[in-house]
């Protein structure tokens, strides 16, 4: 096999072998196939696209190209949930806990935050002595001990997905549905869970700002998830303004918390309620398809007592059945408790769970008013996630150090009418210096209109 007949016929519109793509990823990945080929051939897959077998094998390859993370020590179905990058998505420690405190076992590894999106072990710093660098023996006995553990990403987790997107980043072959799907599902199989519901964010704070696209994506993902035997569901959830109202790493955690705390979930401000709704939907569909994959996996092994090949699913959990259960989670205070629980295990101070004021706080917290009255209309929400960049609580690049305490605490939301002397949003600042830059750009952010204005459905779609 030579790689330019490969790079060939991807541009020609050919569909490749699945030896042909193992060529290529395995070739990359050993360092044999050269930047200036491999660019070649990302650039014929940007413009031909790539079937779904095509997109199933790249993925396996990618999955295959380093360690596949070993959960066969963990008893039980294990879930998992990837959000594909927001501003101000706290969702995981939320879902986590509510999902460990009902029994389902999530051994989750997650990332740090680059650009105008956070990352969820950078939040999870922000609790004091919390340690994502954790033993992969204690990391194994944490799910097996209280269901939940969570490490950083370990270095040789689908190395060949690294070294591409490092090349895709410089020759503009991000933004294209086969790779993303593939880049993000190699590191999901590979990260071993049987269940996986992927949070497809949509819209000015994501990756993919328009509804079409952000379901192709997710229907790409959910069939590379199911191809390769695992349960996936994909949820598609607005990012036309931040989730809930706090952006910022301690921030962030300081409002999973509150809605931890929720005792009624009726009646709620608008911004938790947007949050609580996507982190119900979660949660509600990684406890169904928990439930339902243990149910099919019984069955399959209790399958020699079956003769007639015909079996109910009687015990099947629905959706609204999964929804009461994930919700009572969180009125009766036992995702909060877990959620301490998990902290303290992983050797972080559990008080700052039930009392989030003791998490680390900004210098100065600066009123920001809108320079007009009006309905908020719209919101440039990768802007709001620029904003914590400026604050230095975002990351320019991989080696920048963070400022946990510093972000935004977001009062008005679009459909908010909002009058001159109310405050629209609290900066949370640390460097006197950057404030009104921060202001400006915060305020500039947002569109008032003179007519009211309607948010978008906070969940666009569920692709199973
Ligand atoms: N996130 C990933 O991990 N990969 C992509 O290609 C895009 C987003």
């Amino acid at each position: 096999m030579r790689m330019y007949d490969l790079i060939m016929k991807k541009r020609n519109g050919y569909e490749h072998s699945k030896e042909e793509i193992r060529y290529i990823i395995e070739g990359f990945t050993k360092g044999e196939i050269p930047d200036y080929q491999m660019s070649a051939w990302l650039m014929s897959v940007y413009y031909k696209g790539m079937s779904g077998e095509e997109t199933l094998e790249l993925t396996n390859a990618m999955a295959d190209s380093g360690d596949r993370l070993d959960l066969s020590r963990i008893n039980g179905i294990k879930v998992d949930k990837h959000s594909t990058g927001g501003v101000g998505d706290k969702t995981t420690f939320i879902v986590a806990p509510i999902l460990a405190s009902l029994g389902v076992p999530m051994a989750k590894m997650s990332g740090r935050g680059l650009g105008h999106t956070g990352g969820t072990i950078d939040k999870l710093e922000a609790i004091k002595g919390f340690n994502v660098a954790i033993s992969e023996d204690l990391f194994i006995n944490n799910v097996n001990n209280i269901k939940l553990s969570l490490v950083g990403q370990t270095g040789n987790l689908a190395p060949a997905d690294k070294k591409i997107y490092a090349l895709r980043d410089v020759t503009a072959t991000v933004d294209s549905i086969p790779l993303i799907a593939s880049s993000i599902m190699s590191k999901k199989l590979a990260a071993g869970a049987d269940v996986i519901v992927l949070d497809v964010k949509c819209g000015s704070g994501a990756f993919m700002q328009d509804e079409v696209s952000a379901k192709e994506l997710a229907h790409t993902m959910v069939d590379i998830g199911n191809g390769a035997g695992r349960k996936t569901y994909g949820i598609i959830t607005d990012m036309n303004e931040p989730l809930g109202c706090k952006v910022g790493n301690a921030l962030e955690v300081y409002e999973a918390c509150e809605v931890l705390k929720l005792k009624d979930l009726e009646n709620l401000d608008y911004g938790i309620k947007r949050l609580l709704e996507v982190s119900l939907t979660l949660a509600s569909y990684m406890l169904m398809g928990a439930k339902n994959q243990s149910i099919d996996k019984d069955e399959t092994s209790n399958d020699n007592n079956l003769n007639d090949g015909y079996h109910e699913k009687e015990n099947c959990l629905n959706y609204e059945e999964a929804r009461r259960l994930c919700e009572e989670a969180v009125t009766s205070g036992k995702a909060l408790d877990k959620f301490a629980e998990f902290v303290a295990a992983q050797g972080g101070d559990a008080d700052m769970i039930y009392n989030p004021d003791l998490l680390p706080k900004a210098k100065y917290i600066v009123p920001v008013y809108m320079d007009k009255e009006g309905y908020v209309a719209s919101c440039k929400t990768s802007e709001v996630g620029m904003v914590n960049l400026i604050l230095g609580g975002g990351r320019e690049t991989k080696e920048s150090k963070i400022d946990l305490a510093v972000g935004i605490d977001i009062r008005k939301h679009i459909g908010d009418f909002v009058k001159g002397d109310e405050v629209f949003a609290y900066i949370h600042a640390d460097d006197e210096s950057v404030i009104e830059e921060a202001k400006k750009r915060l305020i500039a952010a947002y569109k008032l209109s003179d007519e009211k204005a309607f948010p978008d459905k906070i969940i666009k779609g569920i692709i199973e």
